[in-house]
């Protein structure tokens, strides 16, 4: 019967995490001050100008919120948003039919856009540029080209690999920003208003630790919340005191300054298997069973912004903090 409760339970969560989780506005987005102030400025001017807010481009590690902006911006300039993302538009008809379709001011949103083929890309300069597309009709050795008008309409781009976007496509958005790590208080905020929407009872202390330990990032410190709910339910009842948080993040393979196990599992190859470095990150992702990209994109910012490694012409490099942390006694001089 518990078991049954649990199941549905966990599927409401599921919902949850989309809809009710996500921020709808500006005003309840936490951190990233410096974005919310410009782009406030940008929807407010659009807004009296009654024109299409200019194309916007937001980059940084997964989970740091970027999707949620894009949503964000639509809601605040009430328009409509289209999703589509990089990888699932294969030719430049899928394109077009996708920008033929929109209402004057509304939003597209092409997640992972550096995934674009480049045939695709090449029309959306124009689109970006004049609100129109150029299309082949006809057969081999008989086409012709016809020129579509569009709407005006804002493409909001996102990324998580700003140096793989070509030069042509990031020069022409109009804006472009990069979302950075959030700070312990401001995930702190994040982690209170995730337990005010799960109607979670958590002590402060609780808050606080969760925040350390969520790798600077948003959507981490919303699924440990709900890993750490679940142990409260079943090892307690139900509230979220810190006891019961440490416990589940611990069993969870995080550690005290929030690494997860693959984090140490690369500090540890580079250290004890490359002699600290400088090692390819061919090898390193090699040796720890991950790909290369899922290395660069999600695992390594937060390490390099940590000061745990660094990146080199010659590799990467472990530093003195990745030693304490791994225990492990540090010559300078040697490694580097
Ligand atoms: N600033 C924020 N305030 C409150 N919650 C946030 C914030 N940023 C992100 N979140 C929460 O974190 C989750 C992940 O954010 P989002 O999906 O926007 O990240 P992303 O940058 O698009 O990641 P990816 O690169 O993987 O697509 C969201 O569901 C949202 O609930
Ligand atoms: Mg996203």
């Amino acid at each position: 019967m518990k078991q049954d409760d649990r199941i549905i339970s966990s599927l409401a969560v599921k919902e949850d995490e989309d809809k009710t989780l996500r921020p709808q506005h500006l005003t309840e987005y936490v951190g990233q001050q410096d974005i919310k102030e410009m782009l406030n400025v940008y929807i407010q001017a659009a807004l009296k100008r009654e024109e299409a807010i200019d194309h916007i481009l937001f980059y940084g590690p997964p989970g740091l919120g970027k999707t949620t902006l894009a949503q964000i911006v639509a809601n605040e300039m009430g328009v409509n948003i289209k999703v589509t993302s990089g990888a699932a538009i294969e030719r430049s008809g899928d394109l077009a039919a996708i920008l033929t379709s929109l209402e004057p001011g509304d939003v597209l949103f092409i997640d992972e856009i550096h995934r674009l083929p480049r045939i695709v890309e090449e029309v959306l300069y124009a689109a970006m540029e004049d609100y129109v597309i150029d299309i082949l009709i006809g057969k081999e050795g008989q086409t012709r080209s016809i020129r579509i008008d569009l709407p005006p309409f804002t493409l909001i781009g996102a990324t998580t690999r700003y140096g793989d976007l070509s030069a042509p496509l990031r020069d022409r958005f109009g804006v472009v920003m990069r979302l950075n790590f959030y700070n312990a208080e401001e995930l702190a905020d994040i982690a209170r208003r995730t337990a005010s929407v799960y109607k979670a009872e958590i002590d402060e202390e609780a808050v606080l630790e969760l925040a350390r330990r969520s790798r600077g990032t948003p959507r981490i410190v919303n699924r440990l919340f709900r890993r750490v709910r679940d142990f409260a339910e079943i090892i307690s009842d139900g509230n979220i005191t810190n006891e019961v948080t440490n416990l589940a993040l611990t069993k969870l393979g995080i550690n005290s300054s929030g690494l997860d196990q693959t984090d140490q599992d690369y500090l540890r190859a580079i250290i004890e298997k490359f002699n600290g470095g400088p090692v390819g990150i061919e090898a390193i992702s090699a040796s720890i069973g991950e790909e290369v990209t899922t290395v660069e994109d999600v695992y390594e910012p937060y390490l390099l912004q940590e000061g745990y490694i660094k990146r080199t012409a010659r590799g990467r490099v472990a530093l003195e903090k990745s030693y304490e942390l791994l225990n492990i006694k540090f010559y300078k001089g040697i490694f580097e």
